[in-house]
């Protein structure tokens, strides 16, 4: 296999090897932002994905884009489903509830995000119910196929005229399902009720959560972001931050608090989200992974093209420094007494704010550079100083102090071209690259819109190229922040966009962490705190490479791709003093086919290879990278 050559002896006679010195001192102090996660609603990634809510279209919420309906929902045993604006409704957040009305046994059953995983583990659920009901309610998880129950408890009910009732329950099922073909049932007498009918609204039920959350984030997908060791989220967004009409942008305010005050929105992905995954659930995805939010805000501009005039901007500026004091300010604040009423009184910090996203598209950058970025940027600088302000482009002259945000979709050798591309930059303005990913097949054309065709998953070759930019940009790491592929999840049952970072279905041990997953793991655990100049008789490529050193661990540190290589490549490396014994671990990552993914569901086709390199005479470590490899070398201290 050819992954496993590197580990033959070299016959130093047939090596016409790279010979590569780092010097000691005259680097770079690196940002401590690489590498990072994206969020953005999109490919079902949040509502039907890392938001753990297992109930698919829980509260009919609709809207002129997406109208509420009846999807995800079926009547049991020939109850009648429809769906109403009462009156009285649970919230006028939540206008619209479903009436279920039969003889007998009558309910509704949800079908889930495209199936309901069953382990025996406690569901937590809960559902509004308004009628008079003296009886008990059944919840139950079932086979869909079979009608085999997997857990199933009775709720007495509260349920009275008039009025909206929550109900709560649990359900630990003893034995796991085969699959995820499972639904969630509700059901009742209806020959109890006065009319034969009830209405429901707000139907939740949540699988254990990532660090026990209520309303939390799924596990599996939590830990597959734990173990790349992320830096930062950027969040909300993305085009979602943006909305398709200046009326449909997404609004802070409305995405917090008890979720029956939650109206949801229009995403720009083609479907309504619940926002249950709020700026809360953000932060606190934030915290349990201990990463800097790099929070993105609304810029007065819409995918449409409609731009809030200059004089108008004022209640939008206002409302970011809303959201600001909401998140940072302290509980002597309405918002923060707000944010504290929420469960969090410990004030969180913003260190970085993006304004907008993508403003150098859609003609949205005559606005964004003659007024919009610069009224954002001032009244945030103004009420917080401290704070580093992105700009969503690098098309701009940057006031003193702030960055830009650089995105790239790209194919392979259009990426590999681009390893010299920050060397231009200014250390002065730090660059966010908070969207990267190859999602074409080289000598294929990237078209936008509609039909795009782009690679299902990242395939190796896609992620060495990338990795040949991502040392580019971790050679000028005291001007690029950090980088994050994007998009990061998709739901395979129903998506919008790929590749993605993470793909999984309703299974969560079919996860699938993507070749480019990898990559970043291997870079994020070997961070080094500064560069080290490196001098060479080679030129660059097909090695590409750069160096560095670890304060903490005083580890010297070289990372490396070979994109495009006839042959392995042979490199004599030495660290300015590093002694020879000196010893070193090697891991390299491969893959046998250059167009392979890692699929939901299919077995992982990176291999990870660590072996022990020791400086031989002069300090230098021998050792070979084959062709489409990456490759880390970190001396031992
Ligand atoms: C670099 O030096 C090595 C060892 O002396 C030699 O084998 C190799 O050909 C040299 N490479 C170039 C491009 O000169
Ligand atoms: C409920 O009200 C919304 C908003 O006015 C409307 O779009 C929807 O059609 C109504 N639904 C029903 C079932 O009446
Ligand atoms: C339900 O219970 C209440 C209180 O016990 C009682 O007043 C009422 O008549 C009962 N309703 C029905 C329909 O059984
Ligand atoms: C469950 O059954 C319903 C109705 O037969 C069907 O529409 C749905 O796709 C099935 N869902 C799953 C997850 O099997
Ligand atoms: C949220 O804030 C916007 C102003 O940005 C306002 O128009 C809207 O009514 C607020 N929503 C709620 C539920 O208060
Ligand atoms: C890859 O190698 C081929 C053949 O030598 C060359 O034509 C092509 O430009 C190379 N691509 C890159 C990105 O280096
Ligand atoms: C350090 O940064 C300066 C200015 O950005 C740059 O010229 C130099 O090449 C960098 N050194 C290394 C080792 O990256
Ligand atoms: C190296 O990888 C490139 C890109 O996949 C391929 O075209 C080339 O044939 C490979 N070379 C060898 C020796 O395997």
């Amino acid at each position: 296999m050819l992954h496993k050559r590197y580990l033959l002896p070299l016959l130093a006679a047939c090596s016409a090897a790279v010979e590569i010195s780092v010097a000691s001192s005259g680097g770079n102090a690196t940002s401590n932002l690489q590498y990072g996660i994206m969020e953005e609603e999109i490919n079902y990634c949040g509502d039907g994905g890392l938001y753990a809510e297992l109930i698919r279209n829980r509260a009919f919420q609709g809207g002129s884009s997406y109208p509420s309906n009846l999807d995800a929902w079926i009547p049991v045993d020939g109850s009648a489903l429809s769906l109403q604006n009462l009156s009285k409704p649970l919230s006028s957040a939540l206008p619209t509830s479903v009436n279920v009305k039969g003889s007998g046994k009558a309910g509704l059953t949800n079908l889930g995000w495209w199936g309901i995983d069953v382990r025996e583990q406690k569901y937590t659920g809960s559902f509004y119910v308004k009628g008079t009901y003296n009886g008990t309610f059944t919840a139950s998880l079932q086979a869909n196929e079979t009608g085999e129950v997997f857990a199933s408890t009775e709720v007495v009910s509260k349920s009275v005229r008039g009025a909206w009732t929550q109900h709560e329950f649990t359900l630990t099922p003893s034995k796991a399902a085969s699959n995820t073909k499972n639904t969630f049932s509700i059901t009742f007498d209806a020959s109890e009720t006065v009319d034969g009918s009830l209405d429901f609204n707000l139907i939740s039920l949540f699988p254990p959560t990532w660090n026990d959350r209520p309303n939390g984030l799924r596990k599996d997908l939590m830990q597959a972001m734990a173990d790349f060791a992320p830096k930062f989220l950027r969040f909300p967004g993305g085009n979602n931050l943006e909305g398709d009409t200046l009326a449909g942008r997404w609004k802070w305010n409305e995405t917090i608090g008890p979720l029956k005050d939650r109206p949801g929105r229009a995403t720009t992905w083609t479907y309504q989200e619940t926002t249950g995954l709020g700026l809360v659930e953000y932060m606190e995805w934030c915290d349990d992974l201990g990463v800097e939010p790099i929070l993105g805000i609304w810029a007065g501009f819409a995918l449409n093209g409609d731009a809030i005039p200059e004089s108008e901007l004022g209640p939008y500026v206002q409302d970011v420094l809303d959201e600001l004091e909401f998140l940072t300010g302290s509980t002597d604040t309405d918002l923060g007494a707000l944010r504290a009423s929420l469960g969090h009184p410990e004030p969180w910090t913003i260190k970085y704010v993006e304004v907008g996203n993508e403003d150098n598209l859609n003609e949205g950058l005559e606005s964004y550079t003659s007024y919009r970025f610069r009224v954002f940027h001032d009244a945030i600088k103004e009420k917080y100083p401290d704070i580093i302000i992105l700009a969503s482009t690098v098309e701009l002259t940057f006031p003193e102090g702030a960055g830009g945000d650089y995105h790239l979709y790209d194919t392979p050798d259009n990426f590999v071209s681009k390893f010299n591309y920050f060397d231009q930059f200014s250390p002065d303005h730090p660059i966010l690259l908070g969207e990267i990913a190859a999602i074409q097949l080289n000598g294929r054309e990237i078209v936008w819109g509609g039909d795009a065709h782009f690679s299902m998953y990242p395939w190796w070759i896609g992620t060495v190229a990338e990795a040949v930019f991502l040392l580019g940009a971790e050679r000028n790491a005291d001007k690029v922040l950090g980088t994050t592929y994007a998009p990061f999840f998709m739901n395979l049952a129903n998506y919008q966009w790929s590749p993605t970072f993470l793909a999984f279905n309703a299974d969560p041990d079919q996860t699938a962490r993507s070749t480019s997953w990898h990559l970043y793991s291997l870079f994020s655990h070997n961070s080094f705190t500064n560069t080290l100049p490196t001098t060479s008789n080679d030129t660059w490529g097909p090695l590409y490479y750069v160096a560095g050193v670890d304060s903490a661990t005083d580890s010297h540190i070289f990372k490396a791709a070979v994109y495009n290589s006839t042959a392995d490549v042979p490199v004599s490396l030495t660290f300015d003093g590093v002694k020879s014994g000196t010893t070193a671990q090697l891991t390299v990552l491969t893959a046998d086919d250059a167009l392979g993914m890692n699929e939901v569901g299919a077995s992982d086709i990176v291999a990870s290879q660590t072996s022990t390199v020791t400086a031989g005479a002069n300090g230098v470590f021998d050792f070979s990278l084959p062709n489409l490899s990456v490759a880390v070398l970190k001396t031992v201290a």
